[in-house]
């Protein structure tokens, strides 16, 4: 077994019909289907390396900086898929860097454990096919499978008690179509509860949880026609509904999950103004309080204006349609 070092990036995707809702916690396997936008200006560069001189523990360095230990721990159980599916036992360095301040709540576990699952594996001596690397990165965040391809990004939910079927796969259909997503940042560095206690707490205690997971497959279908379609009202219509209603259902659980702010609602506000003014921008909302706004590329700057004048929005983040992780370079020692 040749252990080495390597270099992957990975763009973040946003999801337009949402994961909300896992099958099994364990595995990080999904309730639901989900389908995402992969990024290209909104990612993780990567590097790891695995040693014996390394000592007893993981080396990791986040942004220049040592790491929380909530991160460091579960960078470290990742570390451990990879080590017990390779057969070794070493010790691994690993340095990476995010292009989105991980603190501004940006989706960077997405392109975080999709760089890492592709870094790691490769450095352990695995080859991976993008299914199998979707399956791992999906261990370390279910929206991190999605971000091991490009473009737009179907996840399966699967049937299979072992998660091999619950793995992402492009939509081809979509390549091409100058969509962006413009970002409204409205906090920095805000603290928020994270997605899988919020998950796990809106599947025991909401009463519009099932409902939530009625209501995807036909969001779902109807993404799928409109990608084919390349039809962005119909799309950002998807979109919208399934961001209000995983808001929802978190919003009636026990107790409420809310990650809105005045200037999220302040944003949405915006976006409904830019359609009624004839702007074709739809907005979705992940677990923070930034509003991140799907319209065509030649629409970007007055979206972009709109957004950036609105009270609360702290700035603006363009980004376009991204590949899916890949290797940088890697070196045989
Ligand atoms: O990948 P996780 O466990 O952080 O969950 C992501 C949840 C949402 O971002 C809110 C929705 C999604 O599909 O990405």
């Amino acid at each position: 077994m040749n252990l080495s070092s390597c270099t992957a990036v990975a763009g973040t995707n946003i999801a337009l019909v949402k994961y909300w809702g896992k099958r099994d916690v364990a595995l990080n396997l999904p309730a639901t289907g989900s389908l995402s936008l992969t990024l290209k200006e909104l990612g993780t560069r990567t590097t790891v390396r695995f040693g014996s001189h390394f000592g007893p523990d993981d080396r990791v360095r986040l942004n220049g900086q040592d790491p929380d230990d909530k991160t460091r721990s579960r960078i470290g159980a990742f570390l451990d898929l990879v080590r017990a599916h390779a057969g070794i036992s070493a010790r691994a360095e690993v340095v990476t860097e995010n292009s989105v301040p991980t603190a501004a709540g940006l989706a960077s576990s997405a392109s975080g454990f999709a760089a890492l699952a592709l870094a790691a594996s490769r450095a352990a001596g695995l080859i991976l096919e993008p299914a199998q690397l979707s399956a791992l990165a999906r261990r370390g965040s279910g929206s991190a499978a999605r971000s091991i391809f490009g473009g737009f990004v179907e996840m399966q939910p699967g049937v299979f008690s072992d998660g091999t079927d619950a793995v992402a796969a492009p939509v081809p259909e979509g390549d091409g179509w100058p969509v962006r997503l413009v970002v409204a940042v409205t906090s920095e560095g805000a603290k928020h509860m994270g997605s899988t206690e919020a998950m796990d707490r809106t599947a025991r205690t909401s009463p519009f949880y099932a409902g939530w997971l009625e209501s995807v497959p036909q969001d779902l279908q109807d993404a799928r026609a409109a990608i084919a379609e390349r039809d962005l009202h119909r799309l950002g219509t998807v979109a919208e509904r399934s961001a209000m209603r995983m808001h929802a259902s978190a919003m009636a659980a026990a107790p409420p999950i809310l990650y809105w702010t005045p200037s999220t609602l302040a944003a949405m506000q915006t976006v409904r103004g830019l359609r009624d003014s004839g702007v074709a921008a739809y907005f979705t909302i992940d677990a923070g309080p930034h509003v991140k706004v799907l319209c065509e590329a030649a629409d970007v700057p007055q979206v972009e204006a709109a957004l950036s004048a609105t009270p609360g929005v702290l700035r603006t983040v363009v980004a376009s349609p991204g590949r899916g992780a890949r290797i940088l370079h890697e070196t045989t020692s």
